[in-house]
């Protein structure tokens, strides 16, 4: 019956080369077996990835300032946090921390809303409609995978990885938000925005590209839930494919949680809910892949479930039911007991090599790590 997990186990190698734009060898989709290895091969609008051009793209990603603010693109993409900013890393860094950089630099005021960075929303400003409109809130997304689902950003607005380096340096880390190049910060040049590219595509979750559910799904809990995602709950139909997306663009009602349509709690004095601020109360977001999920809460665009439990929930709530995606697949039903068994099938979704010591693992390899103790699949 479960046809979707008979063909599981994939290479991820392979979606690079059905999505386009790949440089290196192209690949049909395939079955292997447990066995079996593979070189992940990314897309690219660059040159093909060296391992050189790989380090320095990692030398930039974590140190360059690009003459600005003092933030790095790893000051929100941590290495040592799955490359996203949770709730509890926020709140462990210290005050002088690059993050903060809007509550010290009078200059800099409203380039974050603090209450909203520091509480458990954890969220970023972005002007995903241009400089010159108001900013909406973000949570970050990890970066694993990520030349792999294209187009980019919870709005899948921006097409490169190249492109999105230029945007997140004009965004994020400029001395004042007149946000002048050559002034508040240096555009990333040709070289550096190949270098970053190549770098965040080397990124591969896990790191032999090789996704078996099998291995994954050992409780029955998850198992229930893996028939119910592939079944019931409808969940592939948007969700599926290896790195379960399908790269599509929805408006599930995210915006219309009740969470979003009142003043956020962290807000003092009130602010203006989060919901309507996104161009309205509506707007279409790029599927986000599901592998790696446990280690990137909160979730959402805007972070406003906590939980995975409460992501998978949504779907059975007015919120999604009422959404132009819930009229497209006709409505989910979830029972209490569906909610907790999809949600243990989402926890196993997060493989070795995330960058974090995950329970039940000795030691983790992945990105900037080669140790040689710790196999690619992880003990
Ligand atoms: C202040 C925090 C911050 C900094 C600094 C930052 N980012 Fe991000 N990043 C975000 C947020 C928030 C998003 C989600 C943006 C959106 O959806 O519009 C994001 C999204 C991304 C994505 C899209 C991921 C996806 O799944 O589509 C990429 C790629 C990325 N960032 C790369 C970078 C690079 C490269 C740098 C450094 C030049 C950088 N970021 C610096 C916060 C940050
Ligand atoms: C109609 C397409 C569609 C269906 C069906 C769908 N999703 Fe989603 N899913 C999305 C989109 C689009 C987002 C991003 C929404 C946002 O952030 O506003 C998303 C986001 C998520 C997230 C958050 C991921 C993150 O990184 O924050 C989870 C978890 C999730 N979906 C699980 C599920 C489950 C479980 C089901 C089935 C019960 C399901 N989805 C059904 C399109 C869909």
């Amino acid at each position: 019956m479960k046809s979707t997990t008979t063909a599981a186990v994939l290479l991820l190698a392979s979606l690079a080369a059905a999505c386009g734009g790949s440089s290196g060898p192209s690949a049909e989709t395939v079955e292997v077996g447990a066995t079996d290895t593979v070189t992940p091969t990314p897309s690219s609008t660059g040159p093909t990835p060296t391992p050189s051009l790989v380090d320095e793209g990692a030398r930039l990603f974590f140190q360059e300032t690009f003459d600005g603010n003092g933030r790095t693109c790893g000051t929100c993409h941590p290495a040592t946090a799955s490359f996203t900013l949770t709730p509890a890393f926020i709140a462990a860094l210290p005050p002088d921390d690059p993050l903060f950089v809007a509550e010290r630099v009078p200059e800099l005021a409203g380039l974050e809303e603090p209450a909203l960075m520091h509480g458990a929303r954890a969220l970023i400003l972005e002007n995903v409609d241009g400089f010159d409109q108001p900013p909406v809130f973000r949570g970050v997304p990890h970066v694993f995978n990520v030349a792999l689902t294209a187009p980019f950003g919870w709005s899948g607005s921006i097409p490169t990885l190249e492109d999105f380096a230029d945007r997140a340096v004009a965004q994020h880390f400029p001395k004042t938000l007149a946000r002048v190049p050559g002034v508040d910060f240096r555009p990333p040049t040709p070289h550096e925005r190949d270098a970053l590219a190549a770098f965040m595509e080397s990124l591969t979750l896990p790191p032999d590209g090789i996704v078996e559910l099998a291995a994954l799904v050992t409780s029955a809990a998850a198992a229930r839930g893996e028939d119910l995602f592939f079944g019931a709950a409808k969940c592939s139909v948007c969700h599926g494919g290896p790195l379960f997306t399908d790269n599509g663009f929805f408006d599930t009602g995210v915006t219309q949680r009740p969470v979003n349509l009142v003043p956020a709690t962290e807000c003092d004095p009130p602010c203006a809910p989060i919901g309507p601020r996104q161009a309205g109360g509506t707007r279409a977001f790029n599927t986000p892949s599901l592998l790696g999920l446990a280690n990137s809460a909160p979730f959402f665009h805007d972070n406003s479930a906590a939980t995975i439990r409460e992501a998978v929930a949504h779907y059975g709530s007015p919120a999604f039911n009422a959404s132009p995606a819930g009229a497209f697949i006709g409505g989910i039903q979830l029972t209490d007991a569906d909610i907790d068994d999809i949600a243990a099938f989402l926890e196993t979704l997060t493989t070795c090599g995330n960058s974090v010591v995950d329970p039940g693992e000795q030691c983790h390899r992945g990105a900037g790590t080669t140790a040689d103790d710790c196999t690619a699949r992880c003990p």
